[in-house]
């Protein structure tokens, strides 16, 4: 068929997530998949909010039905959460999905995205599958430079990317930046504020964002359900933008873009606040063990404000598959430019130890090889 496709569909690249526990399991022949640690996909160690998932079964009955495409209440519930109109968010079908979207409004041939280069990858997967280009914007220490991205749009910029904080840095530009950024920004582009990992931050240190949607600026706030909310598997994002910037995505979005189950677990894990503190708690101190650990190892890494860290560890794919035998899965970071990463996520006290435990002998036995 390869000749009927779409002839740019062949030189698209494919996204590399996170390897599933099951497919390491069964390549390597590990006969307990429970053995095996994932702290690959920037997940939630601490497993969904019981609430959710108490919600997810009392919904299962009712599976046969089609969800509510208009996702009412939970964006009703958002909508009063974050002190917007309903009218102003749209859910996806995980915020990748949303991503997706504003390529299809945005973006076609002869258009252009420019966002870091060490930022979210699936960006200019997306950017390429819509035949634009991709501006790619280099990092100041492994931080956005909003300034080189003002510089770097042109006639024909659509969207500008920033995912704060980032994946894979772990870095953020904060308030004051974002708010001379906004100021800046032409008036031919929209800018998407990704902010995949927010709510890990106590509230007093998250950005208002929302306020650039109240002042009618061209901005998606995006968000997601999989990181913080512990929901990767149910994928539930969202979008906040303008009653008229959402209606766009609504023309390009299916009828039933996100699941029931989906809905009904998204609202109760929005009511678990306890659930997120013990999140943050979980996040706060792995960081500490982590990058104490790296400290006495003497290992050089980003400093990090999200649930993952970046560590140079020398020939990071050797690395990742080393630890990969030693039933640890990690994130090898070559295809974001940075071959001698890998990119850990923050999990519970005795995974973050796992991955510890195995980088060390690892170590070890390449110095004395
Ligand atoms: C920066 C960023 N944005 C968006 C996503 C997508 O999240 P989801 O599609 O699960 O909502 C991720 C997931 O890794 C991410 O790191």
């Amino acid at each position: 068929m390869k000749h009927i496709a779409n002839p740019w569909v062949h030189s698209l690249g494919t996204y590399e997530p996170g390897r599933p526990i099951e497919e390491v399991a069964r390549e390597l022949g590990f006969e307990n998949i429970e053995e095996v640690v994932k702290i690959a996909s920037n997940e939630n160690s601490l497993g969904p909010s019981p609430k959710a998932v108490e919600a997810m079964i009392r919904s299962a009955p009712r599976m046969h039905l089609y969800p509510d495409g208009g996702a009412f209440y939970l964006r009703r519930a958002l909508a009063e959460r974050l002190r917007v109109h309903m009218d102003e968010i749209l859910v996806g079908n995980g915020s990748n999905e949303i991503i997706e979207l504003m390529g299809h409004v945005f973006l076609q041939p002869g258009s252009n995205i420019v966002m870091a280069d060490r930022a979210f990858v699936v960006y200019k997967l997306i950017t390429a599958a819509m035949q634009a280009q991709t501006i790619s914007v280099p990092m100041t220490n492994y931080t956005h430079d909003l300034d080189a991205m003002l510089e770097a749009i042109t006639p024909e910029t659509r969207i500008v990317f920033v995912a704060n904080p980032n994946n894979p840095t772990g870095t953020m530009v904060n308030g004051a930046e974002l708010d001379r950024f906004m100021a800046r920004v032409p008036d031919h582009v929209v800018v998407a504020l990704d902010e995949a990992y927010i709510e890990l931050l106590p509230p007093s240190q998250q950005p208002d964002t929302l306020k650039y949607v109240r002042q009618g600026r061209h901005v998606y706030v995006l968000r997601t359900f999989s990181k913080t909310y512990g929901l990767a598997g149910l994928r539930v994002g969202y979008a906040v933008a303008s009653r008229h910037g959402i209606e766009l995505l609504h023309r390009v979005r299916q009828p039933f873009n996100v699941n029931a189950m989906a809905l009904e677990a998204a609202r109760a894990a929005l009511e678990d606040e306890a659930y997120v503190e013990r999140t943050r708690k979980m996040v706060r101190e792995g960081l500490e063990q982590l990058a104490g650990a790296f400290d006495e190892m003497k290992l050089e890494y980003v400093p990090s404000v999200a649930n993952f860290i970046l560590v140079k560890v020398g020939r990071g794919r050797e690395v990742f598959e080393a630890l990969q035998r030693r039933k640890v899965i990690v994130r090898p970071m070559d295809g974001y430019g940075l071959p001698d990463h890998v990119r850990v996520t923050v999990g519970l006290k005795q995974e973050n130890e796992r991955f510890l435990q195995g980088l060390r002998a690892i170590l070890a036995e390449r110095g004395g090889a």
